[in-house]
């Protein structure tokens, strides 16, 4: 259910990307007044703004914060602290506001500047892989935004991480690191493994434009035992069977016709070993596995 309305605050933008744009025109969409957005260029400003349906942007974030309850701090994690401290000493931050960042990594306690001229602060982190500005449809809808930060940043996030229909969860700012690298190898790795997987399938000869479309019920079929069964019972496959000299052939082939592609196979194997030695796999097997992966090529 969306928050009440007429409670909605006036919001700001700064930094013009992909996260940022994609936050102004959502949320405005639910009802949040934008006061304004603002960009490193006035040409990322321009396009946002024009997304969202405003006139009101800028090169300097302080005009467009200044008559802002809601800062959305959406610079590259590098640009926070000094973007935060240059709206802080501009005058930049309404007394009372809520100012907000949207790293996944950092703390809160990052937008200190923000605190130090009256305002309450706090970190909203969506849970979701941004590669562009989506807009034709909500990217927020069911995702998890996770918020942390002083309570009554983290009321205000909260209402509008329902408001953008996701489903928001309380973390320990202390936290944030490790959930942080959660999703780096949930969502980077995951694409540099699909990335081994389309490579060793090249190598065999298959089209370049085929390999997703190959690989792709498999990759669904895994996913979909992990919900069901969970891990390690949805671990399958040579590892999984303790089959060593199907282990073996793949080491060599891999060896001679990809051998930059070996030392990531090895490792990934390495892990998948032990989480065969959970499933049930024998000891011994295990040992026999874990030294012929280990073994140098
Ligand atoms: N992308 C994701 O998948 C994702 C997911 C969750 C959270 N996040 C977080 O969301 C935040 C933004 O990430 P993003 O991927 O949206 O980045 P992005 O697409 O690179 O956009 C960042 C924007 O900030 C602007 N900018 C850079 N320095 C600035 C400064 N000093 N003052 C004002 N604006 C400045 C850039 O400006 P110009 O275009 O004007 O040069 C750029 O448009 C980061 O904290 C990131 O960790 C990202």
């Amino acid at each position: 259910m969306p928050t009440d309305i007429p409670n909605k605050s006036t919001i700001a933008i700064v930094g013009c990307g992909k996260v940022g744009t994609c936050l102004g025109k959502f949320l405005s969409d639910a009802g949040y007044p934008v006061a304004g957005v603002a960009s490193r260029s006035m040409a990322s400003a321009e396009r946002t703004a024009g997304i969202i349906g405003i006139d009101r942007f800028s090169d300097r974030p302080e005009t467009v914060t200044a008559a802002a309850g809601i800062v959305l701090i959406t610079t590259p994690d590098d640009a926070i602290a000094s973007t935060c401290q240059h709206i802080a000493d501009k005058g930049g931050v309404c007394p009372g506001a809520v100012v907000l960042h949207c790293s996944g990594a950092l703390p809160s306690t990052l937008l200190a500047p923000a605190k130090a001229s009256g305002a309450t602060i706090g970190s909203m982190h969506p849970l979701q892989s941004f590669a562009r500005i989506e807009v034709e449809k909500n990217p927020f809808c069911g995702i998890v935004v996770s918020v942390e930060g002083e309570p009554a940043a983290v009321a205000t996030a909260r209402a509008m991480a329902q408001d953008l229909e996701a489903v928001c969860v309380e973390i320990r700012t202390e936290a944030k690191t490790l959930y942080h690298a959660s999703a780096v190898v949930a969502s980077n790795y995951l694409v540099t493994v699909m990335d081994l997987a389309f490579q060793l399938l090249e190598s065999a000869g298959i089209d370049t434009c085929d390999v997703l479309k190959v690989l792709k019920p498999l990759i669904d079929g895994t996913l979909a035992n992990i919900e069901k069964v969970g891990i390690p019972e949805a671990l399958t496959g040579p590892i999984a069977r303790g089959d060593v000299e199907t282990v073996a052939t793949h080491l060599d082939q891999i060896g001679s016709l990809r051998p930059d592609l070996l030392s990531l196979y090895r490792a990934l194997g390495q892990a998948t070993v032990g989480l065969a030695r959970a499933k049930g796999l024998e000891a011994n097997r295990a040992e026999q596995l874990s030294q012929l992966l280990d073994s140098a090529p």
